[in-house]
């Protein structure tokens, strides 16, 4: 069935487990989501950015997901649209049947750009009001995603501001953060503790920790009843991009947010976790090795079926992590 984020997270927040929101763009992706989801028996966040619209079309990316919905009739599923860069993308969203959005107002339409805070506040606000009206969540975003090494957001091929940028912008704020969600009424809010898009995070295998988890727990404190979520929480699996580099790839040494650090953000209020890079690299490399290894073979279903089990292998183990698990 159908459920906003704001019901899927209350209970999220009531058995304490956190869930993974994977980007989706075909259907390969819904399938090993569902999949694995309904083996185990977890709720669903199925989330589609402005790129995923524009690869699949608005109708496919919606009918993709109503399949999941039919299909698994006992699995909640949350239909959430990423990283809206305008209040009319959201609203577009809303109309098509979305449950929840998201309203980046961190940064400017363009995406890039930081914005200012009046500015997110107003474009959030916007959008929560009529958002609410349609039974529709709202998350926001609150700080900018970047290392808190380089001072950079992370790109390659992710969303995220452009060029340097001012330290205090990489963290949240947790007063500011209180201010905006009594100023918004958003229903989650993404924070920036660390953790940038994309497969290029961390130059250095992570020794300890990477994130600001005290970070976490102080914002926790302040804004308890708000869910927050965590963006660029892919942990860059190193399986992956052994596999990818062994047949034919050329990706560069790298590494992401280990998995142990993310459930440790869980136990200290985080509910939404966005995985999409991790996906993208197990499909890649599922696809190389098929085709590098049974060179006669020109059916797609058989590349695209060892995609489909290397997501899903992905996707149980995040819901396992997370505590999801038994509780769809
Ligand atoms: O936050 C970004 C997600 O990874 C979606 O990426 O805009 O390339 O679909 P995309
Ligand atoms: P990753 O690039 O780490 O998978 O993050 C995805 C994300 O935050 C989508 O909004
Ligand atoms: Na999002
Ligand atoms: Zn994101």
């Amino acid at each position: 069935a159908l459920i906003s984020l704001r019901q899927l997270l209350d209970h999220a927040a009531e058995h304490n487990y956190g869930l993974p929101a994977f980007n989706v763009n075909n259907m390969e992706q819904v399938q090993a989501i569902m999949q694995a989801a309904a083996a185990v028996d977890s709720p669903v966040i199925l989330q589609g950015s402005a790129g995923a619209r524009s690869y699949a079309g608005e109708p496919f990316l919606r009918h993709l997901i109503s399949a999941a919905i039919e299909m698994y009739p006992h699995i909640p599923v949350c239909m959430h649209q990423d990283h809206g860069a305008a209040p009319a993308i959201c609203f577009r969203s809303i109309q098509s049947g979305f449950s929840s959005v998201m309203m980046d107002g961190s940064l400017l339409a363009d995406g890039k750009t930081p914005s200012s805070y009046e500015y997110n506040v107003n474009t959030t606000k916007q959008v929560v009001d009529l958002a609410h009206a349609c039974g529709v969540s709202v998350e926001g975003e609150l700080g900018c995603l970047g290392s808190l090494e380089t001072g950079k957001a992370g790109e390659e091929d992710g969303h995220g501001a452009e060029g340097e940028m001012d330290h205090s912008m990489l963290l949240t704020d947790p007063d500011e953060a209180a201010d905006f969600v009594s100023k918004t009424q958003v229903d989650a809010l993404a924070i920036a503790i660390g953790t940038s898009h994309g497969a290029y995070k961390f130059s250095s295998k992570p020794s300890g920790k990477v994130l600001r988890i005290d970070r976490v727990k102080e914002i926790h404190q302040r804004i308890p009843n708000v869910h927050l979520v965590m963006h660029g929480s892919s942990s860059v699996p190193e399986d992956w991009l052994a596999i990818i580099n062994q047949y034919g790839g050329d990706m560069g040494v790298t590494y992401g947010v280990p998995v142990e650090e993310i459930v440790e953000g869980i136990k200290n209020g985080v509910r939404k976790v966005n995985i999409d890079t991790d996906l993208r690299m197990a499909s890649t490399g599922a696809i190389r090795k098929h085709l590098a290894e049974d060179r006669k073979n020109f059916d797609p279903r058989k590349f695209y079926k060892e995609a489909t089990k290397a997501m899903q292998a992905i996707c149980a183990a995040r819901y396992e992590a997370f505590g999801s698990t038994g509780m769809a």
